[in-house]
């Protein structure tokens, strides 16, 4: 089984993204052939909106970040992250989606195979536009490039969370254009979601680097403190009866606790008699608990600069050389060579 995955390097991870899909790509490891990578290309079409916004809340309208710069250091803290996290660069291949530049001619040949009325209907450029990003072609035509990523491993298996389902059933799409049109090249991927498909942040939606409500694996100290303390309560006294299964930081706390403690929390918020203090200082602890050791890796890794660019340039060779077995069939297929 062929199992892959990207991430953008759009900033600090936060537990969304760890519950959501980090834990599950790292399990993935042991179950077949995986492919992980780190989205950079789909990252340009966001990249001077997203260089605007830092420099805005750093206060440095006058003199902006370099492009490149936000690009590079984001690539590298994302590759930090994995690997700290536990992403085995010996079970999983781990790579650059620029590094493998024959996606982008996968992704010119399905778009020529692709109707606007597809693309039309995507809901994340709809979303993207409504958030006041700029409607670039490159947005627009998003879901034609994860498709040829996702394609040109010919992979089984895709571990995303929910927003992303529909960039799958456009994958599928595709993939039978294709088939159709000029043979069987590619087998039709799947996604998989995790369990815990929909962490909320701490105001109650979904947390997410766009709502601000986010709480950062690698925060530590005062400043994760301040962020589970600023955790939004409902206004009930800690004598009275709570439900915890609509109380978010009963759902954080679950993330983290085993069933025996869950059950206790719950049958203390159902009491009454528990106030919210308490409850974010056990949330706290159980945070602080389970990235304890990853943080420490995490420092050790920032300590061995060359590492990680090791890690990612091997990885790039072994999946250069799977996407051009592919291309060699695709353009065989197509008449192209
Ligand atoms: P954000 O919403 O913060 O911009 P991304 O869109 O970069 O996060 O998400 C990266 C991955 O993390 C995706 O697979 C996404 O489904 C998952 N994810 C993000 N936020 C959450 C969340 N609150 N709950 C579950 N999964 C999430
Ligand atoms: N769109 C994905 C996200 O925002 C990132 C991504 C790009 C991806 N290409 C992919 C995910 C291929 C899975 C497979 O999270």
């Amino acid at each position: 089984m062929r199992i892959l995955s990207g991430v953008q390097p759009s900033g600090k991870l936060h537990l969304g993204n760890y519950f959501g899909a980090i834990i599950q790509h790292i399990a993935y490891q042991d179950q077949g052939e995986a492919f992980f990578f780190i989205a950079d290309f789909h990252a340009l079409t966001t990249l001077p909106d997203t260089a605007k916004e830092l420099d805005a809340v750093a206060g440095k309208k006058n003199k902006p970040t370099p492009l490149n710069q936000i690009l590079r250091e984001r690539v590298r803290d994302v590759a930090l992250d994995y690997l700290a996290l536990g992403l085995d660069p010996n079970k999983a291949t781990f790579f650059r989606q620029s590094d493998v530049p024959e996606v982008t001619e996968l992704a010119w040949i399905l778009s020529t195979l692709t109707g606007m009325g597809l693309l039309e209907r995507a809901t994340s450029y709809k979303d993207k536009i409504e958030r006041g990003l700029t409607p670039n072609v490159g947005l627009f035509t998003y879901p034609i490039l994860m498709a040829a990523d996702i394609l040109i491993f010919r992979s089984d298996v895709v571990p995303v969370g929910q927003d992303q389902i529909q960039h799958l059933e456009m994958t599928r799409d595709m993939a039978g254009y294709f088939n159709h049109t000029y043979g069987e090249v590619f087998p039709l991927p799947q996604e998989k979601l995790g369990e815990a498909a929909k962490v909320p942040g701490t105001d109650g939606q979904k947390m997410s680097k766009s709502y601000g409500n986010t709480i950062e694996i690698f925060a530590e100290g005062n400043a994760l403190k301040k962020t589970i303390m600023g955790i939004k309560t409902d206004s009930l006294t800690p004598e009275q009866p709570k439900d915890p299964e609509t109380n978010t930081l009963y759902q954080l706390y679950c993330l983290f606790a085993n069933a025996e403690e869950q059950k206790a929390l719950a049958d203390r918020f159902r009491a009454g008699g528990l106030g919210y203090g308490e409850v974010k200082t056990m949330l706290l602890d159980k945070i602080n608990q389970h990235f304890a050791p990853f943080r420490e890796k995490r420092k050790e890794l920032v300590a061995r600069p060359d590492y990680v660019e090791d890690v990612l340039r091997e990885g790039a060779k072994k999946a250069r050389a799977e996407a051009q077995k592919t291309m060699d069939l695709v353009r065989k297929a197509v008449g192209l060579r």
